[in-house]
């Protein structure tokens, strides 16, 4: 007989209270979600990843009044809107990040990968500095950067063609990253200048990224798992990073080799500091860790 802090610690919802409507997943259930996610997103669900799953899909079960996560995964199948598809991908993901982490690639950015490449660029008669922020997630990375961009290149800046394409799976988290409104907590690593230059405080512990800030992200909802990138151009710095630690080893390959194909020559890759290509997995030229670049 199943004891029973087992079957409490089995019924707990997101909150951590009991719910009597709690719906379990059973095996053969986890499998089917299983395989979609990884087959559609890239994401590899171990079973440990089981309750969290069963958790975080409780709400959508309830809201609309499945029974079962079989009706719920048949629901899905059968939806041509895709709509299902996304919600279940919004409550999948974990959109986990904040202002300036892992500040090492942004001082390596500012101090030796722009005063390479601006020369370059401008030595070959142009001024566009391509920057794709590939998991951008609710905004604070892509805004980051987009503020380096700009205190880096001053008042040349407008001179340039120097936007962020900043893109991620969740519907969610690109729309919160385009609001751009964060609680004063999440602010606490962002450098009183750049709150004062980039953010409008809009209420007792609320900032909003300033308009002209926000112009120079273009936001899109992409999946890193589209087997060909729709760019025109390569990018001269990519910044991937704390997603590929979801995706196993085969699927990481296989993004890398796309993003190699999407770098300019000369230009960087950074990852996640969890992260690591092995030597077999990329083209690339390992700089530091977490720092890639593809060489002429
Ligand atoms: C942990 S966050 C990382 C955010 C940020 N790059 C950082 O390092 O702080 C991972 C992001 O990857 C996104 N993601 C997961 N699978 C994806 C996929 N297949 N295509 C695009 N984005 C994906 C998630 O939606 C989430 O916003």
């Amino acid at each position: 007989m199943a004891d029973l802090s087992d079957l409490l610690q089995r019924s707990k919802n997101d909150e951590g209270f009991v719910s009597r409507n709690f719906i379990q997943i059973s095996d053969e259930e986890f499998e089917l979600f299983r395989k979609f996610i990884y087959r559609n997103f890239g994401i590899n669900l171990t079973d440990a990843k089981r309750a969290l799953l069963m958790n975080r899909l409780q709400k959508i079960l309830k809201k609309k009044g499945f029974r079962s996560f079989k009706e719920y995964y048949e629901s899905i199948q059968n939806d041509k809107s895709l709509s299902e598809l996304s919600e279940l991908i919004d409550a999948v993901s974990t959109n986990h990040t904040f202002f300036f982490r892992e500040s090492t690639h942004f001082d390596y950015l500012v101090n030796t990968s722009l005063p390479e490449l601006i020369p370059r660029i401008t030595a070959q008669g142009q001024k566009d500095l391509r920057v794709w922020c590939a998991a951008a997630s609710t905004g604070e990375e892509p805004y980051v950067i987009a503020m380096l961009l700009m205190e880096y290149l001053g008042k040349d800046y407008r001179n340039w063609s120097a936007g962020l394409l900043a893109t991620d799976i969740s519907h969610d988290a690109l729309n919160t990253a385009m609001h751009g409104i964060y609680s004063e907590d999440r602010m606490s690593q962002v450098p009183k200048k750049y709150k004062h230059s980039y953010f409008d405080k809009i209420g007792p512990d609320q900032y909003q990224v300033k308009e002209h800030l926000k112009q120079e992200v273009l936001y899109r909802r992409f999946n890193l798992m589209n087997e060909t990138f729709p760019f025109k151009k390569p990018f001269h710095v990519i910044f991937c990073r704390n997603v590929m630690i979801y995706f196993d080893q085969v699927t990481r390959a296989g993004l890398v080799q796309r993003l190699y194909d999407f770098t300019a020559p000369g230009g960087y890759l950074f990852i996640g500091n969890a992260e690591t290509l092995g030597r077999n997995e990329t083209k690339y030229t390992y700089i530091a860790p977490s720092i890639y670049k593809r060489s002429d």
